[in-house]
């Protein structure tokens, strides 16, 4: 079985690379001997976490390229391809969010709306850099991987989804949770798209997670315990939680494993929560 984990000089990209989830992903792949290059617009971030873990004598090198830069994204994967000559693994996870608002819903014992006139307020710039973001970005990387991967006849596509893609909860905004929803679906059609050539494409959907989105909110302490209350594990993620199913996906391991999306949760999803 370790030889179905072996990823040793795997070529890897991750876009979102610099932090969070991203960052995760991209750790777990270079300890385990992968080449990782980590693709972000957050130049600070990029250059302190590769040097980080160069530091740390991994393989990890930073590009700067926003994924709504269709030709930038192209070239920071085309890049990496020829500098590791193979790309084997893409992680689709770049994404921000958009802040509540749109579902004016309810939620808990009070009932209080979330906010009113939500959809009024909802501008265009905020709803399509969220969707050009967060669904256009997967597509555009799952196109720049796949263009590498397909002569070779093999590859992983692992897209970051969100327990939102399937949970309505007002207080996420409904332009996360409709580009969510869409990657979900974007990974079932990459997977029949790229079933026969070698190349899987699933999805892993996180629940709460301590990382930097929408200003780093979940850092608060008295958020991650109002939340761990309703987790039946009784604990918020951290993003070490999900590196063993990050080389899972992205490792020969998964070779069998297509289309699906993995909830990461600690049981929130299971729907007691509401
Ligand atoms: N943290 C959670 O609770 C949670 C839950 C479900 C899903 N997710 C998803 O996980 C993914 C990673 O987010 P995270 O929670 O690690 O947040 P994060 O903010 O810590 O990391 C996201 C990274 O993406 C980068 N990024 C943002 N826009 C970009 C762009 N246009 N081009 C390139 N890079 C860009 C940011 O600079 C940042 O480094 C996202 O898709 C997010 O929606 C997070």
């Amino acid at each position: 079985m370790t030889s179905r984990f072996d990823v040793t000089g795997h070529g890897v990209v991750v876009t979102g690379g610099a932090s969070g989830l991203g960052l995760a992903y991209g750790e777990v792949l270079a300890a385990h001997g992968a080449r990782v290059t980590l693709i972000d617009v957050d130049e600070a971030g990029l250059s302190r976490e590769a040097a980080r873990l160069e530091g740390e004598g991994l393989d990890v090198r930073g590009a700067i390229a926003d994924v709504t830069d269709h030709a930038a994204l192209d070239s920071a994967v085309d890049e990496a391809a020829a500098i590791y000559g193979r790309l084997d693994v893409a992680f689709a996870n770049a994404g921000i969010d958009s802040g509540a608002g749109f579902v004016a819903g309810w939620a808990g014992s009070e009932r209080p709306r979330v906010e009113e006139g939500a959809i009024e307020r909802y501008t265009d710039e905020r709803w399509n850099r969220v969707i050009d973001v967060n669904l256009n970005g997967i597509f555009a990387t799952a196109r720049a991987a796949a263009r590498h991967m397909r002569p070779r006849g093999y590859g992983r596509i692992v897209v970051t989804t969100s327990l939102a893609a399937t949970k309505v909860e007002p207080v996420i905004g409904s332009a996360y949770m409709a580009s969510k929803a869409g990657a979900r679906h974007l990974v079932r059609c990459l997977a029949l798209e790229l079933a026969a050539e070698g190349i899987t494409a699933n999805a892993i959907a996180p629940g709460f997670f301590v990382t930097n989105i929408g200003g780093g909110h979940a850092h608060d302490p008295e958020l991650q315990a109002m939340v761990a209350k309703d987790v039946p594990m009784h604990r918020v993620g951290r993003p070490d939680d999900v590196k063993a199913l990050a080389l899972f996906l992205a490792a020969p391991a998964s070779e069998y494993v297509t289309g699906q999306e993995i909830v990461i949760d600690g049981g929130w999803g299971l729907g007691i929560a509401d």
